[in-house]
């Protein structure tokens, strides 16, 4: 039998994505979590133009990726296209992106901090800081790892002249910013302006008393969903795919992260710009520890219609029904007894009122 060792020996232990980012000559973040996404280091990105680094979190799991960019004040990013998905998450600042297909119309839309919107598939675009005197900061998401890893061969990824007409069109209100609500609380649209003040929707089964949106992009595989939930609270504990990348907007916290099989528990605490992204197949659980309602933001390669990773218990039960009738979450009363203490001792930290059940209001409130 031939061991690792002789593999690794042999081939390399690095996958075409990974050997394609050190040509890049911008730093990787890898670990469990990033505790602020808009203090993360970067370096000079000669192919975007600006200043970025890539985000590779262990739970990203090869899939999907993200990455800060940074455009200094009063420039414009370098013109790019590539055979990937792309979603875009305004972190600071503000300007404006041009969209186009080789020989057709430019459009230009406007966004800042807030907005999200998606990138057609192989479309040219740019991106312009609309002030003189201040950086732009974006966080990306793409399906990068996967289709390096698939084709390894960056010079289709990056320089093929196929057009895909049946994702965009150049159609006059593709980036207008108007969407269409689908029952199940999925809003369609390919940009949104504000993420921290997006109007969300009673999720009554995930528990805390929460509140959601979930995401689809015209023809992505691309999408993701924004959850709120109130102060003194916590959410159910439920399991699923790899590549969530979760990014705090609001509140003070932490999560609980632990394999399915059993293992050690991570707790990751969370404050607003704070990352991570639950490994494949492990238990996490969201807590509000502090004073505000908690909101994030989530990127994943699961949209409706296109999804990667749209197992069949997705389709069949979806991810919040109980687990013990086949589905992948934890009602309250199933928990560890442990859970429950861990929160109560933070909420104590805090000097927080704990509540008798998630049910009932704050007590003393
Ligand atoms: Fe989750």
């Amino acid at each position: 039998m031939v061991s690792k060792r002789a593999w690794v020996s042999a081939f390399g232990d690095e996958t075409p994505y990974e050997k394609w980012q050190k040509t890049e000559g911008i730093p990787s973040l890898h670990g469990f979590y990033v505790e602020d996404l808009t203090t993360v280091p970067m370096a000079p990105w000669p192919r975007k133009g600006g200043k970025g680094s890539f985000i590779n979190l262990e739970g990203s799991e090869h899939h999907i990726d993200g990455y800060m960019h940074e455009i200094p004040p009063g420039k414009a990013s370098e013109v790019e296209k590539h055979m990937f998905d792309e979603l875009i998450f305004v972190m600071k600042g503000r300007g404006a992106t041009t969209v186009w297909l080789e020989g057709g119309k430019k459009q230009t839309f406007e966004w800042q901090v807030g907005s999200e919107f998606t990138i057609p598939m192989n479309s040219w675009h740019q991106h312009f800081n609309g002030q003189g005197d201040k950086p732009v900061l974006h966080f990306g998401a793409t399906t990068a790892p996967l289709v390096m890893n698939y084709f390894h061969d960056t010079d289709f990824v990056f320089n093929s002249g196929y057009m895909f007409h049946s994702r965009y069109q150049s159609e006059e209100d593709f980036f207008s910013g108007k969407g269409k609500l689908h029952p199940g609380r999925v809003w369609e649209t390919n940009l949104i302006n504000d993420v921290y003040n997006f109007k969300l929707h009673e999720w009554k089964e995930r528990g805390a008393g929460g509140v959601n949106v979930m995401f689809e992009f015209s023809n992505s595989t691309l999408g993701g969903h924004i959850s709120e939930f109130p102060v003194g609270t916590y959410k159910k504990g439920h399991v699923h795919g790899p590549g969530a990348q979760i990014i705090l907007l609001s509140g003070h916290g932490y999560s609980l992260l632990w394999p399915r099989e059993g293992g050690e528990m991570k707790k990751v605490p969370w404050k607003k710009n704070s990352m991570f992204v639950p490994p494949n197949n492990y238990f996490h659980q969201h807590f509000n520890a502090g004073l505000e309602p908690a909101r994030y933001l989530v990127f994943s390669a699961r949209s409706f219609r296109h999804g990667i990773l749209n197992f069949r218990v997705y389709r069949n039960m979806g991810p919040d029904s109980d687990i013990r009738e086949g589905g992948m979450q934890v009602e309250y009363e199933d928990e560890s007894p442990e859970i429950r203490k861990i929160f109560e001792a933070e909420l104590a930290k805090e000097g927080l009122p704990r509540r008798k059940s998630f049910s009932l209001p704050l007590l003393g409130h």
